[in-house]
């Protein structure tokens, strides 16, 4: 069964879970509806106050270092969505960046995740280029996939087997051909610095290999992006399950694919390396550069 004990914060290693935007669910299609304009809804009232308050001076903290930023609109906005979630719907869980919500180690039931602002360096320093990101998952199978751009006021939304959308319009499906030298991928600079995990030189060259290379700053938006088909793919040395968990499943809606940096499911319970993009991409850059550099 799901443990839960409220305001815990994320915990790191744990045992591992392997989670699906495919699959069968038995979540009642009823439901399903009702939370995915319900929470659309709550995601634009929450936009509206990020709005109404982006002039005011903001305190900025810092958490795991100097450039991880939380600010109390990040708090704020997760709040509001943990209240409105636990009202409505008290049996379900919520995992949430700012630890307003549960202690989750499983994703059996109704799991929400929620990163309230995913970009808070560029909400802090560019008051744009950010989103509200909610996945709704049940019993580990990605339901519902929201991404909001409050300040172009865009909604990227999916449910599991019925396509993704950009607003009201329909999502095309990823090209499947496109070459690594016709390709605009999103990543930042820290793959091409001397890092842990993978051998920079290999990333250098998978670099002078694309067409192009764009860092938007959220992970959230960079999904969405990839999703859109404006950029191909999107990598990432380690992102948490807030930063990916609507993501996937908007992403998986056009037929991409995301794994980690071995190519195998991601694990939403803990932080992994990440790559989404088209299949055929996924496989070039994961055997010919990630697992190459790999340390
Ligand atoms: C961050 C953003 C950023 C990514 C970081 C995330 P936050 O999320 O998605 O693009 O590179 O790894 O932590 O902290 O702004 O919600
Ligand atoms: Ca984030
Ligand atoms: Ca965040």
């Amino acid at each position: 069964m799901v443990s839960c004990l409220v305001n815990s914060s994320f915990i790191l290693e744990r045992e591992l879970l392997k989670v699906s935007v495919k699959g069968e669910s038995t979540m009642k299609e009823s439901l399903r509806q009702e939370l995915y304009e319900m929470t659309k809804q709550w995601m634009i009232e929450a936009g509206r106050y990020i709005k109404k308050h982006l002039d005011e001076p903001l305190h900025v903290a810092t958490k795991s270092n100097p450039n991880d930023l939380v600010t109390e609109m990040d708090e704020n906005v997760e709040k509001f969505f943990v209240n409105k979630i636990k009202e409505a719907y008290p049996e379900h869980y919520i995992f949430g960046e700012e630890g307003y919500g549960d202690e989750i180690i499983s994703l059996e039931g109704i799991v929400w995740i929620i990163d309230p602002i995913d970009g808070t360096m560029n909400f802090v320093h560019q008051k744009r280029n950010f989103a509200i990101s909610i996945g709704i998952y049940h019993e580990g199978i990605g339901e519902i996939g929201l991404i909001y751009d409050c300040m172009n006021d865009t909604m990227y939304s999916a449910k599991r087997g019925e396509g993704a959308f950009k607003n009201d319009q329909q999502l095309a499906p990823l090209k499947q051909d496109i070459s690594l030298n016709e390709s605009i991928l999103a990543l930042n600079h820290r793959w091409l610095c001397k890092n842990s995990f993978i051998d920079e030189k290999v990333m250098q060259a998978l670099i002078k290999e694309i067409r192009g290379n764009r860092s938007y700053g959220s992970a959230a938006l960079e999904f969405a992006y990839v999703a859109e088909g404006i950029i191909d793919g999107y990598i990432a040395m380690r992102l948490a399950p807030w930063d990916i968990a609507a993501g996937m499943i908007i992403v998986n809606e056009v037929g991409g694919v995301t794994s980690n940096g071995n190519g195998e499911a991601v694990n939403l319970l803990t932080r992994n390396m990440i790559i989404t993009c088209n299949a055929v991409l996924q496989d070039t850059i994961i055997n010919d550069f990630m697992k190459k550099g790999k340390k």
